[in-house]
């Protein structure tokens, strides 16, 4: 009878400590069980960046450089590259840094030009991985009341502009037999995102393209990591007021910690990485694992987002769900 009581009180402590770890958690359980980058995997590795002029892609392209790859950054904002380029430090860093100027709209004709570029860098060494993280900025708004030219370049930018990319680059990857594709798409990308309609169908689309040229391409040496975070805080994300929900600011991992943690995910080769705070963290799990469930809570919730957002509030607060006296 003792035995069966201590057993218990084991299985007790076992869950509280998980479900602890779970509460605190910044990434997925997968994703934090790797625990460090495998530099060997990103060190003298020729990495391609797009979006690195900025938020997440110039972290990461500081944190790549630091491990020793080397590195072609590419945005439209050729000055913001070159500021960017000087602030590395690495192996390879700053002076062989490449900046390689790149609008993801602007046609196969230009985007194959710098995929040549691209390729013929290093001593024509060729492009290791391919880090897709340049997306449209993304302004809240109801389903219903996107303008058409931001629905068109949500989709050129986030969407058809990464997989142009992709059909052009990935062909020099099979002649080599390797080459590892790692997409920034979002928590949105995975749950309803309600007030980000449009910006959640492009990652959702993201998902959809890169796990399938995974599934065809990976026996040809080809890998695909799906990076999908949640609220990440860089220096453009605009301040959340506090004045409507006081002391309940959004709470955002940084964009150092996001970019750590797509490091680690690539430099193991996983199919796909959760990067977050709760509660998004606990509603990707829930929409993945028990979908009747994450949607109802999503219905819940959706319309007090979208008016939170319009406020400037949290629009990741759990009063969403408990329904919280409105202001007056
Ligand atoms: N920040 C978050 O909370 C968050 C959460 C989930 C997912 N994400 C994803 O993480 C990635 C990075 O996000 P972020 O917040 O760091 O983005 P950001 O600060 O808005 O930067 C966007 C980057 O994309 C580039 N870009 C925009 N339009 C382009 C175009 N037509 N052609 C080429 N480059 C273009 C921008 O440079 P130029 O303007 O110079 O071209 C900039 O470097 C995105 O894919 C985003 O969807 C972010």
């Amino acid at each position: 009878m003792q035995v069966i009581h201590i057993l218990a009180l084991l299985f007790f402590a076992a869950f509280i400590a998980l479900f602890y770890k779970f509460l605190t958690a910044d990434g997925d359980f997968t994703l934090l069980s790797k625990g460090t980058v495998k530099r060997e995997e990103i060190q003298d590795k020729v990495i391609w960046i797009t979006g690195a002029s900025r938020g997440i892609g110039e972290i990461l392209a500081k944190q790549l450089a630091t491990l020793g790859a080397k590195l072609i950054i590419s945005a439209r904002n050729e000055a913001e590259l070159e500021r960017v380029k000087k602030q590395l430090v690495g192996k390879h860093a700053p002076d062989k840094v490449m900046i390689l100027p790149l609008d993801l709209t602007s046609g196969e004709d230009k985007l194959r030009e710098a995929v040549q570029k691209a390729e013929s860098f290093f001593d024509g060494a060729g492009v290791d991985y391919m880090i897709h993280n340049a997306a449209f900025e993304r302004p809240k708004t109801t389903a219903l009341d996107v303008p058409e030219h931001s629905l068109k370049a949500t989709f050129d930018v986030n969407i058809l502009g990464p997989i142009s990319l992709t059909r052009i680059l990935a062909p020099y990857m099979l002649k080599r037999g390797r080459g590892h594709f790692v997409v920034m798409s979002s928590a949105a990308g995975k749950t309803p995102a309600p007030g980000q309609a449009v910006y959640s169908a492009s990652k959702f689309a993201v998902n959809g393209y890169f796990h399938t040229l995974r599934s065809e391409l990976n026996r040809k040496g080809i890998k695909v990591t799906v990076v999908c975070p949640g609220p990440i805080k860089t220096p453009s994300t605009p301040e959340v007021s506090t004045s409507s929900e006081k002391g309940s600011a959004e709470r955002r991992v940084s964009s150092e910690r996001c970019a750590e943690l797509t490091i680690i995910a690539a430099s193991h080769g996983l199919k796909e990485a959760w990067i977050s705070y709760q509660p998004v963290l606990a509603v990707m799990y829930l929409v993945q694992y028990m979908p009747t469930i994450g949607f109802w809570l999503m219905d819940k919730i959706g319309a007090k987002r979208v008016e939170a957002a319009a406020k400037q509030g949290n629009t990741y607060s759990l009063s969403l769900l408990f329904g919280k006296k409105k202001d007056q």
